[in-house]
């Protein structure tokens, strides 16, 4: 018996308890990734509003990178568990709910442009002037596509759960 249990180890279970085990470490870090970025993304929300102040700007500028940073993350992770994920490959290239999650974070992507821009002008212009704030018109603006960011990323979490149970075309 314990002949037996060790040959299985040393044969069979410890390949499959590889994959299971990545797939698990792989959905933890996705998962984390995830909520740091709705987390930044929340604090984004509370900083960029009209009557903001200058340590406000500065922050937001902070926020606003790291953001980015975790999207990033959540690309990288991403990517791992579709090649190194439990169902491999295949199962997600020919899944259209992938493609629609896929679509729907790219435009949380290109939503995403705009404040950055902005935020990056103002920081130049707090350089030349500390006394320097956006017109809370612009701000009004800017807080419309953080708007048009959240409802996508609702989009991509009904997209995420379809996609991890529905298969090809
Ligand atoms: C390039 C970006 C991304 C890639 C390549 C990617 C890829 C994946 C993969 C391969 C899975 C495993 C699904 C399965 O168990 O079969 C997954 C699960 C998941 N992803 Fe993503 N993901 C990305 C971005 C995101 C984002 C931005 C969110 C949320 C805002 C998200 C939310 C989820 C959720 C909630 C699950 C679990 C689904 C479930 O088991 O019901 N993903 N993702």
């Amino acid at each position: 018996m314990l002949v037996m249990a060790m040959g299985l180890r040393g044969d069979r279970i410890p390949d499959h308890h590889h994959g299971m085990l990545t797939d698990l470490i792989l959905a933890i870090l996705h998962h984390l990734a995830i909520v740091t970025l709705i987390v930044l993304l929340a604090f984004e929300f509370a900083l960029l509003r009209p009557g903001l102040s200058s340590i406000d700007l500065r922050r937001l500028a902070n926020v606003d990178a790291a953001y980015g940073a975790t999207a990033g993350l959540v690309v990288a992770v991403g990517i791992c568990r579709v090649i190194w994920g439990a169902k491999g490959a295949d199962f997600y290239l020919s899944n259209p709910w992938f493609w629609a999650k896929m679509a729907s974070f790219a435009a949380i992507g290109l939503l995403s442009i705009p404040p950055t821009l902005a935020l990056l002008t103002w920081r130049k212009a707090i350089r030349q002037d500390g006394a320097f704030l956006p017109l809370p018109a612009e701000v009004a603006r800017l807080r419309r596509f953080l708007h048009g960011e959240v409802a996508l990323l609702g989009l991509v979490v009904v997209f995420a759960a379809a996609m991890a149970r529905y298969g090809a075309f």
